[in-house]
């Protein structure tokens, strides 16, 4: 039985209820076995000063020894690095059949130096080329495989000092909150009472929000049920996740076996939300923010990035792209510019007409002025002509003889 219900939203879309299976519930499954065996990728970034125990929460992350055991530096001049340098160490791990290529980028030398004024400047570097590898993998003829490098979350490290971010701390998260999806997490909070993170906690985000520094802030879907919602709250709240990280296990006071801590009054548990807030940054790094981290990275940070570079290259957008065309208005523009054409041709041609009228007009005056002054001459000749012959016919009339004249000429002569 096929019901038809109301149109929705005003466009006619017709809802319409099937009296069958017909199979396109199952696209969701599709989805999940095409994503499986594809696999997945997460590029994830640690930042802070060397020793709060970077290394150590990656391998607690990921429950792996990604990281082998570092050479710690020496205090000799040539072996300690003058700069920040980039490293990245991928590795293929797998859990229930699901594989994830995890690419974790260190930052070994941050915060290291006397002056650590340009520290920030490899690190964003380094994202900027990821960008750009990116950017130029999709302008490629062939765009089957791209890998995708960029860094999806950035998990900045702050010295559990108990009093407030540090100047560095700000730059740093300053220059790159723009690029990547910032996530400040207080190292080594076993090191602070719980009344301490508490209050470290409310300084740091009061920082954050008087120097206007954009954190991940998660998901803002309207249309998540109630649960996904608290579920996120809740995780939102523990930010800047108070962490601690171990992968040596030790048997707590219950008999349990457990990844923690060991000190002489007891076992600081790192998998026990009691103890700190690890399990609720895997939470949302792994478990249930990893695809939004990626999400944001590459609809909006990677998009930033995307227009700003092609705007500083001279790529103008067009704004009318982006306006919802109306047939109506559309033909209104068109036929008020086609008047405005006519219009211009018109009073061009007028304005030649006007111009052709006016030479003609005086060439005919100069024409006319040149006609006057030849009909002025000849008078002039036949008036002189008329004199003459007047003369001669008094002269005849009066019978004075031609000669005498001509004698008289002749005596004057002498
Ligand atoms: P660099 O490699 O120099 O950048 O250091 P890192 O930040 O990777 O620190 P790493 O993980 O090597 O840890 C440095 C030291 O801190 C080690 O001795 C760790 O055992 C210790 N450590 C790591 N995590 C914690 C923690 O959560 N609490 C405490 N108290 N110590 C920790």
């Amino acid at each position: 039985h096929v019901a038809a219900a109301a149109a929705a939203d005003g466009k006619n879309i017709v809802r319409r209820k099937l009296t069958g299976y017909v199979g396109f519930a199952n696209l969701p499954n599709q989805w999940h076995r095409k994503s499986v065996r594809k696999g997945f990728n997460f590029n994830v970034m640690v930042v802070g000063e060397s020793g709060l125990g970077k290394s150590t929460l990656v391998n607690t992350l990921f429950n792996t020894s990604l990281y082998p055991p570092k050479e710690r530096k020496g205090p000799s001049a040539d072996i300690i690095p003058k700069t920040v340098s980039i490293q990245s160490i991928s590795a293929d791990i797998e859990e229930n059949g699901v594989r994830l290529r995890l690419t974790v980028v260190d930052t070994p030398g941050f915060g290291d130096f006397v002056n650590n004024d340009e520290s920030w400047r490899p690190i964003v570097d380094n994202i900027d080329s990821r960008f750009d590898a990116f950017h130029d993998a999709e302008n490629k003829v062939n765009r089957m495989n791209i890998i995708d490098n960029r860094v999806h979350a950035c998990v900045y490290f702050i010295q559990p000092t108990g009093h407030s971010l540090k100047p560095l701390d700000i730059e740093v998260m300053k220059r790159l909150h723009t690029k990547v999806n910032l996530i400040p997490v207080i190292a080594k909070a076993d090191t602070l009472t719980d009344e301490e993170v508490a209050v470290f906690k409310k300084r740091i985000l009061a920082d954050i929000h008087y120097h206007d520094i954009q954190i991940f802030e998660g998901p803002r879907y309207e249309l998540d049920d109630d649960e996904t919602i608290a579920e996120n709250n809740e995780i939102m709240s523990k930010v800047p996740f108070a962490v601690v990280g171990s992968n040596t296990e030790f048997q707590n006071a219950d008999g349990r076996q457990v990844r923690g801590r060991k000190y002489p009054w007891g076992v600081i548990e790192v998998d026990n939300e009691e103890h700190c807030d690890f399990v609720k940054l895997r939470q949302m790094l792994i478990r249930t923010h990893m695809e939004e981290l990626k999400e944001h990275t590459n609809n909006f940070l990677y998009e930033n990035y995307r227009s700003e570079k092609l705007t500083s290259l001279g790529v103008a957008q067009d704004p009318s792209v982006f306006k919802e065309v109306n047939p109506a208005v559309k033909q209104e523009e068109e036929r008020t510019l086609h008047e405005q054409k006519l219009a211009k041709m018109e009073a061009e041609m007028k304005m030649v007409f006007q111009q052709k009228v006016a030479e003609k007009e005086s060439k005919l005056r100069q024409s006319e002025d040149e006609l006057y002054a030849r009909h002025r001459e000849m008078k002039d000749q036949l008036e002189k002509q008329r004199v003459d012959l007047e003369e001669k016919k008094t002269r005849i009339e009066t019978g004075r003889p031609l000669e005498e004249k001509k004698g008289r000429k002749g005596f004057s002569l002498r």
